[in-house]
């Protein structure tokens, strides 16, 4: 017999533009669950009105181009479930239902609350944008998720859920766990930084996106920050500080230990290290790329993925909503 794999659960709000941090953070783990895991994706549309409510074309647009890119990373549609948030209606009937028993405190505490509201300005700050978290925790027990992969600023939304869900069960449980407490994966991998030395990042306008093309990066790559008391070849360089080093380890692990020492020596300047950085970080995406062009010209295909995993998904979601109205008794 084979040992039941785990269901893992975890979701992205549709944004076009992906970056070389989403997939060396993200995608690449989510396209390893796809082999060891029972694995469930969400399109997250209804998460980005919580702040894009003003323009639902951005949000509807952004759908197929993001499973594009997730397909192109590897992540396997047979071998996952890839669905719609608000193609599970469900999920938003299994959030009205559990808003009953959150304290608003227990939302307005939740730190991504009040620190996006002074990122953003105070039109964000909506009733479903103070639901986030439970919207979420919503996303997680309706599909029975056990681990959630996410980065270290949703911790906070999952500890926050583990509350909600320790509650339910309290309340309506009668001695039983109605509803799972999922508990969060982080992502192994450093954070990648953008060619200003920051963490990469759409909004800090630093990223490399995947779908640029290959001039484009090596443009980008050339116009990296790194280290500033390395002027010329020859003068010993700090690795540990240099945001053009940092992506070398994926860009390719095995000259990792070369290049640190060549540049720590002098022997290698930066204009070269940049020449062969591009060249090796360009060759590291070009599978990636290419395999997103293909998606790219058959949308179709796209969609047909998003439309049976979000079929499978609302399966899984409406077992989960009988289970709890009927432990609410309103069934
Ligand atoms: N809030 C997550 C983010 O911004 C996206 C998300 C929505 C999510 N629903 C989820 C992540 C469920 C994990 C599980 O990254």
């Amino acid at each position: 017999m084979s040992e039941r794999r785990p269901r893992v659960m975890s979701g992205m709000r549709p944004t076009g533009n992906l970056h070389v941090g989403h997939l060396v953070g993200v995608l690449t783990q989510w396209a390893a669950y796809c082999e060891s895991a029972d694995a469930f994706f969400e399109i997250a549309d209804l998460h980005a009105y919580t702040t894009g409510f003003s323009d639902p074309q951005a949000i509807r647009d952004a759908r197929e181009e993001m499973v594009a890119v997730w397909l192109a990373a590897g992540v396997d549609p047979e071998r996952s479930t890839i669905y719609l948030q608000s193609g599970v209606p469900e999920i938003a009937e299994l959030q009205t239902l559990l808003s009953m028993i959150v304290p608003v405190s227990w939302l307005e505490r939740v730190p991504t609350y009040k620190g996006q509201i002074e990122a953003l300005g105070n039109e964000v700050a909506t009733y479903g944008f103070l639901g986030y978290p439970l919207l979420q925790l919503c996303d997680i027990a309706a599909m029975r998720g056990e681990r959630v992969p996410v980065g270290r600023d949703q911790v906070a939304h999952l500890e926050f859920g583990r509350e909600v869900v320790r509650r339910f069960n309290y309340l309506y449980g009668d001695g039983r766990d109605v509803l799972t407490e999922p508990q969060p994966t982080l992502s192994e991998f450093p954070e990648v930084l953008g060619i200003d030395g920051r963490k990469m990042s759409k909004s800090y306008d630093n990223a490399i996106y995947i779908a640029d093309d290959e001039e484009t990066t090596t443009k980008k790559v050339r116009a990296m920050i790194t280290d500033p008391l390395k002027i010329r070849r020859g003068d010993p360089g700090r690795p540990q500080i240099c945001a053009l080093f940092a992506l070398w380890k994926f860009a390719n692990p095995f000259r990792v230990d070369a290049v640190a020492a060549a540049c720590r020596s002098g022997e290698l300047g930066c204009v070269q290290d940049k020449g062969d950085l591009a060249e090796a970080l360009n060759a590291y995406l070009r599978p990636v790329r290419d395999r997103l062009a293909a998606y790219r010209a058959d949308r179709g295909a796209v969609t047909r993925v998003i439309e049976e995993g979000t079929a499978r998904a609302r399966a899984v979601a409406s077992d989960v909503l009988r289970d709890v109205k009927r432990a609410m008794r309103l069934v």
